[in-house]
């Protein structure tokens, strides 16, 4: 455990209970936490936070979010100046090692990762169980899963080079099985990764060339590919994340547990919002509509809500949302299209929501997946592959989560407890009297 004790207790009082004193911690950044491992053994009380709005579920020393001044940090490096900066390999590196490589350790690191990107061939005759009109989420949950059936000599987590090895192969594998997924998806042959591209550019070439020419990709598109993974890697302990280390406290394999977190973040509440900002998007289909939908995301009987605005943490920008928004011009105009329906519509959605009362008092704002899904469009990725990608992308940060809680010596099963509704004991009554 990194934090520290601080001066200062927390009585708590209730007529007629026991109050007691719990110790606060303070880590490097953010809210002091009231440390309450020991509050049930000295009150019999269980603390309630469903959701976990006000719960610090472990200490971490990767991504700090402040979601009021919209700031997020790898490392301690700003999000923005890591997207513009550096490149994906060299966060890869950062949020699994603690510290930005240098010349010599990228090569290394990209070399590595370059060299356990291809699959086993086994696996295609997995891949081949799906139905063609599988949802790609659907073939990543049960590839990813079934790395551990492969990778036997990668699975034994109390072995840090092991641990190391898994890391790695997931990193480097996420890429390659994305692009089959979306290569079944379309009757077109897989494409191996090429040694000599980069991580975003094989992505690229894995996805969208194919045997019969040559695959032309601009520089500019590249490095918007990686740029997006960049915004994706890490996320604090969001739900998915949050998954992964619950999986990984039982001490299940790194592949179950990552499979865990894509199936977790598949939601529409959470990753699945890039897909469901487009369909949102395109039933919204023309400006003129929408007013009509804004009022639809303010009505409490409605269950419609504006995907692609809101978020647990942020209530202010989230800043991933503005690079995001930068990229998508940068994208459109490279790609000619900057007149993109879709992007001014969303603009004048984002225009009008943020004008609104309702959203300004509830602090509402553009999200990470409020424009990815607008550039993926238009780099030809079809609305059922967005949540692959994002799901490639934050595997480094699953992963380098999952590393960090397999070192704290202090790790146990993560088992959270409840507040009990049901009935009282009553006694069995046999069918006949029923
Ligand atoms: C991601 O946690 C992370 O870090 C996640 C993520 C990451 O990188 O890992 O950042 C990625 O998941 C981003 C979020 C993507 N999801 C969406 O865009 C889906 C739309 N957003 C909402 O479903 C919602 O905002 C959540 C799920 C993101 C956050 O929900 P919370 O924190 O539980 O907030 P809430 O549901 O309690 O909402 C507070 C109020 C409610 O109104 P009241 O009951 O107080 O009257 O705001 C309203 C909500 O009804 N509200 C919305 C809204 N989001 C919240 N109303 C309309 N449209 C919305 N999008």
């Amino acid at each position: 455990m990194s934090g520290s004790k601080v001066n200062g207790t927390v009585q708590i009082n209730e007529e007629g209970h026991v109050s007691t004193d719990l110790p606060m911690l303070e880590g490097s950044l953010g809210p002091k936490v009231i440390d309450i491992r020991k509050l049930y053994a000295q009150t019999g009380h269980f603390t309630y936070d469903p959701g976990f709005t006000s719960t610090a579920s472990c200490d971490s020393a990767i991504t700090y979010i402040d979601g009021d001044e919209g700031i997020l940090m790898h490392r301690g490096y700003k999000i923005e100046e890591l997207a513009s900066e550096s490149d994906f390999m060299e966060v890869c590196f950062l949020l699994l090692k603690g510290e930005l490589p240098n010349a010599e350790e990228k090569a290394k690191f990209s070399h590595d990762i370059t060299y356990h990107t291809m699959l086993h061939e086994q696996l295609i005759q997995l891949f081949r169980g799906f139905r063609r009109d599988a949802h790609p989420m659907a073939i990543m949950v049960g590839v990813v899963g079934a790395l551990s059936a492969f990778y036997h000599d990668s699975t034994d987590i109390n072995d840090p080079h092991q641990r190391m090895i898994a890391s790695y192969r997931l990193i480097a594998k996420m890429p390659t099985i994305a692009a089959m997924a979306y290569k079944y998806s379309v009757g077109q042959p897989f494409i191996y990764p090429n040694n000599e591209l980069s991580y975003a550019e094989n992505f690229m070439h894995m996805t969208f060339s194919v045997p019969a020419e040559d695959y032309k990709l601009s520089p500019t598109v590249a490095r918007a590919m990686d740029r997006i993974f960049i915004l994706h890697a890490d996320h604090e302990q969001n739900a998915s994340t949050s998954t992964v280390r619950l999986a990984g406290s039982s001490g299940a394999n790194p592949f179950a547990c990552i499979a865990a977190g894509i199936a977790c973040l598949w939601g529409p509440a959470h990753g699945g919002a890039n897909e469901a900002v487009l369909t949102m998007l395109e039933e919204i289909g023309s400006v003129d509509n929408v007013q009509e939908y804004i009022n639809k995301a303010k009505d409490k009987n409605d269950p419609f809500r504006l995907m692609g605005f809101g978020h647990r943490v942020y209530k202010n920008y989230d800043p991933r949302a503005k690079v995001m928004q930068q990229t998508c011009y940068e994208v459109l105009d490279e790609l000619g299209i900057k007149d993109e329906p879709m992007l001014k519509l969303a603009m004048e959605l984002e225009r009008i929501a943020l004008e609104d009362e309702y959203f300004v008092e509830k602090k509402l704002f553009p999200n990470v997946d409020f424009y990815s899904g607008i550039i993926l469009k238009a780099l030809g990725f079809p609305t059922s592959m967005f949540t692959v990608l994002f799901a490639l992308a934050r595997t480094v940060g699953w992963v380098a989560q999952w590393n960090e809680m397999m070192e704290d010596p202090g790790q146990k099963i993560g088992r959270p407890r409840q507040l009990y509704t049901g009935p009282a004991e009553r006694p069995f009554v046999p069918l006949v009297k029923r």
